[in-house]
Parts: structure tokens; C-alpha cells; sequence
């Protein structure tokens, strides 16, 4: 029905005032008493065979909604009836700030992908504390954080352990997000030093607490080989529990769209179809090179079922959704799970 019906008139409308309509409609459409169950009838896949225990966690299935999407947790109780394992709220910053001037997400359908440089809009962390204390789902939640735009990379720090503080008691799990391309300069912060100290910094704050909670880095795929054995070596030596790969890519290559009309769209991250291939390439090196203990959560370019089982093999323990849910629909979710299910993974 999503993709006959429902995704033809959104389509036909700016990206991000669909987004924001779609929260409303959602939020509408499960006030309906029994709505939330019937959501659950069709898309939860309840199986045993599905749950994993990742991060000391256990996930009822291994499909996660990517960061981005509910950035404050205004829609956590929204999400879980349509089948998500998790949902990661962020990128939050410590202050809220508007983000970059619209429009600042563009569709390109022939290559069922997505270009956007939203810049960290949100409302800030104390914003989501709100949202999420009034939330009734019972759903994993990570809390992916950020730096604010006017923040200096060398205070960046404080504006991370601000976040992790606040969201402690919270969130299941931390991401820390150095890989969006759409904050000038951010991307620095994945060099090998300054990485060092910011996680090193979260880790000691973490081993402060009774229980710790895991602490994942999201990356880039635009990094080198050589950037990402420094990745590696990072991940060994702060001890962090995993990784995200990946975030969206600056890449333009291979795309079936018109490259003026690309050219005009101008700069931000590329998300869906053509990613795919290089997040695969990127979680398989990490699994390779991290062995099996550390946890790899696996995004970018996941459309099909057989995208999912793709990530999975290549050595992600999960897998998130962003772009796919949008050109899909919720019923991807509900289809991953039974192709996991049948793949016996
Ligand atoms: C994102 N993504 C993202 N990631 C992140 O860590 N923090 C964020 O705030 C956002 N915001 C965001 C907005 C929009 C509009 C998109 C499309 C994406 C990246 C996202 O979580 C994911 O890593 C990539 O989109 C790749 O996955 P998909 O979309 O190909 O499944």
C-alpha cells in the first residue's frame, strides 16, 4: 500500500514537509484506539529466532531506525508498533540550533537515494530528556550526539560529555557522531588524536557510572584505508564497544540521476541505493580487522531484504534503515526480518 498509494502523493511534495507531515499523520493516525495493535499485527515479526544480544542488550530483531529520523524522540511511541529492533535519536547537540538553510533534503528516484545537509537541526539534548520521559513504548533507544555548529572542533569535547551526561540515564546506548559531512569541519574530529582524546574522555566519564553503557563511533565512508586502520587502532585502544558504518557519503559517483540536476542540489550527504556497496565494503574490512567481539551495527544503502542479509554476512551484528524507510516503507522492516528469519542468520 505504501509504495502504490501513499509514497506517489508524498513524492509529489519537499522532502522534509512530508517528513514533518508524516510525524503528525502518524502521531494522528495511532490515537485511533487499536491502531497501535493493528500496526503491530502487520508489521512486528515476533519471533525468537530474531533476538540477538548485542552491547550486553537484547534486541527482540536486528532492524534499527538510523539516526536522523526522530531526531528529539518525539515518535519513539509512534515507531515501535511498525517493528523497528531499535531506534537511534540524534544527532543531538547541546543547544538547539536550526540547522542549514532550506531546502536542504532533494530525492533523486532514479537512484532510489537521498541528498541532504540538514546541519544538526534539533532542539537540543534537554529537549529530548522531555520527549523521552514521557514515552510509554518499551524499545531500545540510542542516543546519538554531536557538536553544535558554533562550537570550535578543539572545544568540541565538552559540548560530547555534556550530551552523554545528560542523556545517561536515558538511552540503551551512545553514538558519537564524527562523520556527518553537513557540520563545517566535523569530519576532522575523526583524525586519529583529537578521536583519541574525545573517546578516551567518554570512556572515563562512562567507567565513573555504576553500570557503564555502551559507547559506538558512527564513520564516514569516505575514509581511506589508511583512516581506517587508524579507526582500528582507536577502537582497541579506547576500549569503545563498536562501530556505525556508515554515515552518508560526499561521493557523487555512479548515480543514474541528470548530473546538472545533481550539480544544482550542491552539497550534503548521499544516502540509499549507491551507498551500499561501500558500506559493505567498509563493514567487512572493520570485521576483518576488529575480529568478533566489537560491535559493528551496519547502514547505508539497505533497500531490499537482500540488502539487510548482505550487511549481516559482511559482518554487521544489526543493521539500521533510513533511506530505505522512505522509499519502501514500513513493510521493509517487517520483509528484512522474515529474510533474516529464512536465512537462518
Ligand atoms: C541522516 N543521517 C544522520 N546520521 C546521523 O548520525 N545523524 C543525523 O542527524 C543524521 N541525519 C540524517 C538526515 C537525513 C535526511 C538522512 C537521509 C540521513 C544518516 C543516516 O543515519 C544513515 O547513516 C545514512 O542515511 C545511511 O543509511 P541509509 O539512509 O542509506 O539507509
Amino acid at each position: 500500500m505504501y509504495k502504490i498509494l501513499i509514497r506517489p502523493i508524498f513524492f509529489l511534495f519537499d522532502p522534509e514537509k512530508i517528513h514533518n507531515f508524516s510525524v503528525v499523520l502518524l502521531r494522528l493516525i495511532f490515537f485511533i484506539p487499536g491502531s497501535k495493535a493493528i500496526a503491530r499485527a502487520i508489521f512486528k515479526v515476533d519471533d525468537p529466532a530474531l533476538k540477538r544480544t548485542v552491547l550486553g542488550i537484547e534486541f527482540p530483531n536486528p532492524v534499527g531506525l538510523a539516526a536522523g529520523f526522530d531526531k528529539e524522540a518525539r515518535m519513539i511511541d509512534q515507531l515501535e508498533p511498525l517493528g523497528f529492533g531499535a531506534v537511534e535519536i540524534g544527532t543531538l547537540t547541546p543547544k538547539g540550533q536550526p540547522g542549514n538553510d532550506k531546502p536542504r533534503v532533494f530525492r533523486l528516484p532514479e537512484d532510489k537515494a537521498l541528498i541532504n545537509r540538514m546541519g544538526f537541526n534539533n532542539e537540543g539534548v534537554d529537549e529530548a530528556i522531555k520527549l523521552l520521559g514521557k514515552r510509554n513504548a518499551k524499545i531500545i533507544v540510542g542516543g546519538n550526539i554531536g557538536k553544535n555548529k558554533v562550537t570550535p572542533n578543539d572545544q568540541a569535547i565538552r559540548d560530547y560529555e555534556y550530551s552523554f551526561e545528560a542523556l545517561f540515564t536515558e538511552v540503551d546506548y551512545f553514538v558519537v557522531n564524527v562523520s556527518s559531512p553537513n557540520t563545517p569541519n566535523l569530519r576532522e574530529l575523526q583524525s586519529k588524536e583529537p578521536l583519541k582524546e574525545l573517546l578516551n574522555r567518554l570512556q572515563e566519564r562512562n567507567r565513573e557510572k555504576e553500570i557503564q553503557k555502551p559507547i559506538l563511533l558512527k564513520i564516514a565512508p569516505d575514509l581511506t584505508d589508511g583512516q581506517l586502520e587508524d579507526i582500528v587502532e582507536i577502537v582497541k585502544e579506547t576500549g569503545i564497544a563498536g562501530l556505525i558504518a556508515t554515515n552518508t557519503t560526499i561521493s557523487r559517483d555512479g548515480l543514474q540521476a541528470n548530473k546538472e540536476r545533481v550539480e544544482e542540489i550542491g552539497a550534503g550527504g548521499l544516502s540509499g541505493k549507491p551507498l551500499a556497496g561501500r558500506a559493505t565494503e567498509v563493514i567487512s574490512y572493520l570485521r576483518r580487522s576488529l575480529g568478533s567481539e566489537i560491535c559493528i551495527i551496519g547502514v547505508g544503502g539497505i533497500m531490499t531484504p537482500e540488502d539487510a542479509i548482505e550487511k549481516l554476512k559482511a559482518g554487521a551484528d544489526l543493521i539500521q534503515i533510513y533511506t530505505g524507510f522512505i522509499y519502501e516503507g514500513p513493510s521493509l522492516i517487517k520483509n528484512i526480518n522474515k529474510a533474516v528469519l529464512k536465512a537462518g542468520l
